[in-house]
């Protein structure tokens, strides 16, 4: 079978079985071309809260669709695949984060979206990395406890330099394989190109960069370019969504070891057979998803 021949069965079963799929920006191209939404992780945040169709497929990671179930609990949600997690969710759970509060009392917890919804119980507010500037500078504490990118924080309060900020240890390990030595000999193999990267990147590369921005925001600032020529130091499938969506301008990977495993996990076919009623589906108790909803409800309160 081709390609858009899968397409067309999987538009078919969709629209039978009452499904609408949401696929995060680092999923395949061919993925991109049968989701009824696609972004950012704030993007599919408020997404969820808008999707009217019975049931509910991510294509992404499982904290991405346990925030859809989290806001939707009403509607079955199901992961493209059960083993598509995020390294860096799994750097903390709900008891360190509660030992950590202990040590920092008067900070408000901020956690980034990629988190499990164990750890989203015990924090204050969630942020997204295009949400998490204006999700710090509008929350009524002076003091935040970062967890668990200290380099997306390192970002973050950088922009917010009127708060105290203190971090944990975290990062993401597709994000963190860029390196300044990869900044130096992509500009001099292309002296033209703009650099643009993700804050999820070590600080001294983001220190580098012509534009830092989510995925969304990254492929946003490359379309509207008047430049030709762009780095790009995200996960690599951005590489591949910009070529499509201006073909007369060059796309280079910052690394070429820049690739997401787990992103990377859900194939055409993974779609396919999740429709067909093969795929995970996300099931959490009503205490977890309640106080857990709580900390994403503000985050689309600050946000937005
Ligand atoms: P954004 O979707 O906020 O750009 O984050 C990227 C990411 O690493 C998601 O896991
Ligand atoms: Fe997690 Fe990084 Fe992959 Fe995003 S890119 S899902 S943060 S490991």
């Amino acid at each position: 079978m081709t390609v858009s021949e899968l397409q067309q069965r999987i538009k078919a079963l969709k629209e039978e079985k009452d499904f609408c799929i949401l696929a995060h920006a680092y999923q395949s191209q061919e993925i991109l071309e049968v989701a009824d939404y696609t972004g950012d992780s704030f993007a599919l945040s408020r997404l969820a809260t808008k999707v009217s169709n019975k049931n509910v497929l991510l294509c992404g990671v499982k904290f991405m669709a346990e925030t859809v179930k989290i806001l939707n609990p009403e509607k079955r949600v199901f992961l493209s695949s059960a083993d598509a997690g995020c390294p860096m969710a799994d750097m903390i759970d709900k008891e360190t984060l509660l030992q950590l509060k202990e040590t920092y009392p008067d900070y408000a917890v901020v956690a980034y979206v990629n988190t499990t919804a164990e750890t989203k119980t015990v924090a204050d507010v969630c942020v997204t990395s295009s949400s998490a500037v204006k999700v710090c500078k509008a929350i009524p504490s002076d003091k935040i406890l970062f967890v668990p990118d200290c380099n997306l924080g390192d970002w973050v309060a950088k922009q917010v330099p009127e708060k105290t900020f203190a971090f944990m240890r975290g990062g993401c390990p597709t994000h963190l394989r860029m390196s300044v030595t990869d900044v130096e000999n992509a500009r001099k193999a292309h002296p033209e190109a703009k650099l643009l990267v993700h804050p999820e990147c070590h600080p001294k590369v983001t220190a580098q960069a012509d534009y830092i921005g989510s995925t969304t925001e990254i492929m946003a600032y490359a379309e509207k370019s008047d430049a030709k020529e762009f780095i790009i130091g995200t996960e690599n499938s951005i590489v591949e969504h910009l070529s499509y969506a201006c073909p007369d301008k060059r796309f280079y990977p910052l690394s070429k070891d820049c690739v997401c495993h787990n992103m990377k996990l859900t194939g055409l076919t993974d779609v396919y057979r999740a429709l067909q009623g093969d795929a995970e589906e996300i099931v959490l108790d009503e205490d977890t998803r309640l106080k857990a909803k709580a900390s994403l409800d503000r985050m689309l309160e600050y946000g937005n």
